[in-house]
């Protein structure tokens, strides 16, 4: 009997304990860094203590954006660039608001389906892979668009640090090691010479980068024009050209990047300002948002079965949408504000149950009545000034199109692939698309890219976007509501594990860790069909948020080398 009690009662102190860990582990708060008044989160610690130095030397947030952004040309190569493209969305101070489309176009001689063979079938790896992949570059068009616009400090103090930099050397990550590993048998075959990459690269060996240090030199002291027409453009054009690719001077000369205005919505009493077309992200956050806004998702739960079946058939609906309606606005038609209507949204989610999963199968686009249709890097930074920007920025794949212009030290795009090739048929990301996203010479290709500006009560509250293809949409949704309805602090919303769905193909794709066997099983008995084996993260999320103290918190993605730095 004594022996039984004393069982009885170390059963009972076990249990005690473990459920004190549970409750610690419940209330033990991830605090991202705190900074005062201004902070820059980027995909790399280089870039971020560069737009840093910027801001504490008096420059804006604008100033601090092309500091970063070419910093991290030097220091992410993976994705960082001056020969890609991205989207930024500002707010100003005053509440102004703006978004700034720097994305590639199409090359003149691009024609619809220069991607099939005779049969009408893809090629495989011609958009992704090498010349004929790359899209014109839009970044440093991109640049002097925000700087004649917002610039204060001279251009040279901006760039200067990306070229001292490059001079310099970075020291590669783990990370960046094995991801070099790991693309290098692509870069024999996009190159015709062997690339600066090539080498036996190593974790904590630093890469010197001679040639990028001059073309941002040239940039410097020559300006855009450096880029676009000088030296510059001869090597890029020259290399192309000798690679078998179509860009010519004149794609390079006609570039421009464009100010648009950015979709605003509300959520609850929040205001959501994110990127317009030819990027997706704002719309299709729009859409599943709205759909989510008449539930009290809150009471659902975090990750909880009732809040993934919302958000996953709010999504199937939004990118249903998105394959048939987006595209390049200056190409096509879009309904964008019946498409971000509460009552159009109510209506594509009349046919939601909890029973039971909707089938994309039988789920395609809303009927819009009257409407006549014909790897990537996220930083934010807020500024001391208030003024708030959310950039983000691609070569599409890892390293683009692989192409690398050795004399010109730097990697080209492989844009084009986000095309869409031919209808019905998935891109790299999966994504299908229709006619209003087939090729066309000198149009943009659509876009996930989503940096998204958030504000609560007229004031800045987050910036917040992703890498990630077709899931930057989605981890910018669950980084907002982890915050706003499940309130996580922002490197708590960042780090938890994420979901995605994206209409076709019919799963949800879900981090490997995070989510039980029993939340994934109940799922599976409404029909939902779960994808885990070949997911590794979804989205890297860099974001900042105000707290109601004034103070900013950083949330910077661990599932990369990223970093909040601040002041
Ligand atoms: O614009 C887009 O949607 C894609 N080119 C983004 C690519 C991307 O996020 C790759 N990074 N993981």
């Amino acid at each position: 009997m004594k022996k039984i009690v004393i069982i009885l009662c170390a059963l009972v102190l076990v249990v005690s304990c473990k459920s004190t860990n549970i409750q610690n582990n419940k209330k033990a708060k991830t605090i991202g860094v705190l900074v005062d008044s201004a902070m820059v989160v980027s995909a790399r610690e280089e870039a971020s203590k560069i737009g840093v130095a910027i801001l504490k030397k008096g420059g804006n947030a604008f100033d601090a954006m092309i500091a970063t952004e070419l910093a991290l040309a030097v220091a992410y190569p993976f994705a960082g660039n001056i020969g890609g493209g991205g989207f930024m969305v500002y707010r100003t101070n005053d509440g102004k608001t703006g978004a700034l489309d720097y994305r590639e176009k199409a090359p003149l001689a691009a024609s619809k389906n220069m991607y099939l063979n005779e049969n009408g079938d893809i090629i495989f790896q011609k958009s992704t892979l090498g010349a004929m992949a790359i899209g014109v570059p839009g970044t440093v068009d991109g640049l002097f668009k925000v700087y004649e616009k917002f610039g204060t400090l001279p251009f040279s103090d901006l760039i200067q640090p990306a070229i001292d930099l490059a001079y310099k050397g970075v020291i590669i990550t783990e990370k960046q090691a094995d991801r070099i590993k790991k693309y290098q048998p692509y870069f024999s075959k996009a190159n015709d010479t062997t690339i600066l990459y090539e080498a036996n690269w190593k974790a904590n060996d630093t890469i010197k980068y001679i040639q990028l240090a001059k073309s941002l030199e040239r940039i410097r002291d020559n300006g855009r024009d450096s880029f676009y027409k000088g030296k510059t453009a001869e090597l890029l054009v020259n290399y192309i050209q000798k690679l078998g690719g179509i860009i010519t001077k004149e794609d390079l000369e006609k570039y421009e990047a464009k100010w648009r205005k950015p979709i605003e919505f509300t959520y609850k009493d929040l205001k959501i300002i994110s990127m317009s077309p030819p990027s997706s992200g704002g719309i299709c956050n729009a859409q599943i948002l709205k759909a989510i806004e008449p539930f009290n998702i809150a009471e659902f739960g975090h990750n909880s079965l009732k809040s993934i079946q919302l958000i996953t058939e709010a999504e199937r609906r939004a990118y249903a949408d998105r394959s048939f309606y987006l595209g390049d606005p200056d190409f096509v038609k879009i309904p964008i504000d019946t498409l971000i209507s509460s009552k159009y949204i109510q209506q594509r989610m009349a046919n939601f149950s909890w029973k039971k999963a909707t089938t994309s199968s039988t789920l395609k686009h809303g009927k819009i009545i009257g409407y006549e249709s014909d790897e990537t890097t996220h930083y934010s930074i807020v500024d001391s000034f208030g003024n708030s920007i959310s950039a983000t920025t691609t070569l599409n794949g890892a390293y683009g199109s692989k192409v690398f212009v050795s004399e010109a030290g730097f990697f080209l795009n492989n844009e084009m692939d986000d095309f869409s090739a031919k209808s019905g048929t998935p891109n790299m990301f999966g994504l299908i698309g229709a006619e209003a996203n087939a090729i066309a010479p000198e149009k943009r290709m659509l876009s996930s890219m989503t940096p998204t500006i958030v504000e609560k009560n007229n004031q800045f509250y987050m910036s917040v976007g992703s890498p990630g293809g077709s899931t930057i949409i989605t981890s910018v949704m669950q980084t907002i509501l982890n915050v706003y309805e499940f309130g996580f602090g922002m490197q708590e919303a960042v780090n938890l594990p994420r979901f995605h769905h994206q209409w076709l193909p019919d799963f949800i794709t879900m981090e490997p860790k995070g989510f039980t066997p029993k939340l994934i099983k109940n799922l599976e008995k409404k029909g939902y069909k779960i994808q885990q084996e070949n997911t590794t993260i979804i989205g890297k999320v860099d974001a900042i948020l105000r707290l109601p103290n004034g103070k900013l918190e950083g949330g910077a993605d661990y599932r990369g080398d990223d970093t909040a730095i601040g002041f």
